[in-house]
């Protein structure tokens, strides 16, 4: 009778022991979670772009990122940690669909602004983002991505250019690395 009291103790120890084990993993699975939450950054990808280009680095700035890029036409409608927004340049001092897509935003709902462009030989995008960054006193990322992409030929800009190289394609995810959490 005192072994079998004894064994009936020690199993009743060894549940409530793993009782104990499994509620404390429990409280810091909840735990843990809560800290990713907290800690986990959120991202948008906006881009403009008449020949597809500024779209391919936006899309791979979004794959990087474990978003979806979108055109102009999406509005932000939540939070976000970093908006990356980028464009091309059309024989113009500044891409209008980015200004206006910038002053039809919410701004309390973006922590920071990440540039981006693709142009041929000098774009006033990045400087134009950046811009209105300072005159809104939103904050802009130190860096930004200009791919100056090499063009077949005067006819192809913006709509045609040379191949897409696994260095850039590097060159892109490097970029939006800096960014993760
Ligand atoms: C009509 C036209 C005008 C352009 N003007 C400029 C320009 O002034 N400066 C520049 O650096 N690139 C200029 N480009 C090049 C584009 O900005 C560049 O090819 C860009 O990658 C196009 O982006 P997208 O393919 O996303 O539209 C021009 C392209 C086109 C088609």
């Amino acid at each position: 009778m005192g072994r079998y009291l004894q064994r009936l103790a020690i199993s009743q120890l060894l549940l409530y022991n793993n009782c104990v084990q499994y509620s404390l993993m429990q409280s810091l699975h909840k735990i843990n979670l809560i800290i990713m939450e907290d800690f986990s950054m959120t991202y948008a990808v906006r881009y403009q772009s008449q020949g597809g280009k500024t779209k391919k680095v936006a899309q791979i700035l979004a794959q990087t990122l474990g978003v979806e890029a979108y055109d102009l036409d999406t509005p932000i409608t939540e939070q976000v940690d970093y908006l990356f927004i980028g464009g091309g340049l059309y024989i113009k001092r500044y891409n209008q669909p980015i200004k206006d897509y910038l002053e039809g935003t919410d701004l309390s709902l973006i922590g920071e602004i990440v540039p981006f462009a693709t142009c041929n030989e000098f774009s006033n995008v990045i400087k134009q983002i950046r811009n209105f960054c300072k005159n809104n006193n939103i904050k802009c990322a130190n860096e930004d991505l200009c791919i100056k992409w090499v063009l077949e030929g005067m006819f192809d800009i913006g709509f045609k250019g040379a191949e897409f190289t696994p260095e850039l394609e590097n060159r892109i995810k490097e970029f939006a690395g800096k960014f993760l959490a």
